[in-house]
């Protein structure tokens, strides 16, 4: 069972960000698959770590396609993605410094931090952006 199944309810119709949020979905599963066979922190820490990186790289993408599209709640949204960045920010420093383990726990707040921000806000700018014709 992999943490997170895509379904429509993580889409948000707009064909660019849908495959990012694939991505970033993959990545969460292959992390909770390398938790579950018990692979070595080095393996699960290069995971984390490319994480970090592709939401980065989504981050940036997501907020250069919400300023195309004109939409008005772009600087509340990237005050967000600050935010989220830094959880995952300070997970990754405390795993590299091996205060913490890959545990469900982890996995389950991971899971979350992606879905209900995916859920919620991300899918707030659809419309616009679909009605200046981004895919
Ligand atoms: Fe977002
Ligand atoms: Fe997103």
């Amino acid at each position: 069972m992999p943490l997170i199944a895509w379904n429509d309810s993580l889409s948000v119709g707009v064909t660019t960000i849908d495959a990012q949020h694939r991505k970033l979905v993959d990545t969460l599963n292959q992390l909770h698959d390398a938790m579950l066979s018990g692979q070595a922190r080095q393996l699960t820490g290069s995971i984390l770590e490319r994480l970090l990186q592709y939401t980065r790289e989504h981050f940036s993408a997501e907020e250069a396609m919400m300023a195309a599209a004109g939409y008005p709640g772009l600087a509340e949204h990237r005050l967000r993605h600050v935010d989220l960045t830094r959880q995952v920010e300070g997970y990754v420093t405390r795993f590299q410094h091996g205060e913490i383990t890959l545990n469900l726990h982890l996995m389950h707040f991971l899971r979350d931090w992606l879905t209900r921000h995916i859920q919620s806000e991300d899918r707030a700018y659809a419309p616009a952006m679909r009605a200046r014709g981004l895919r």
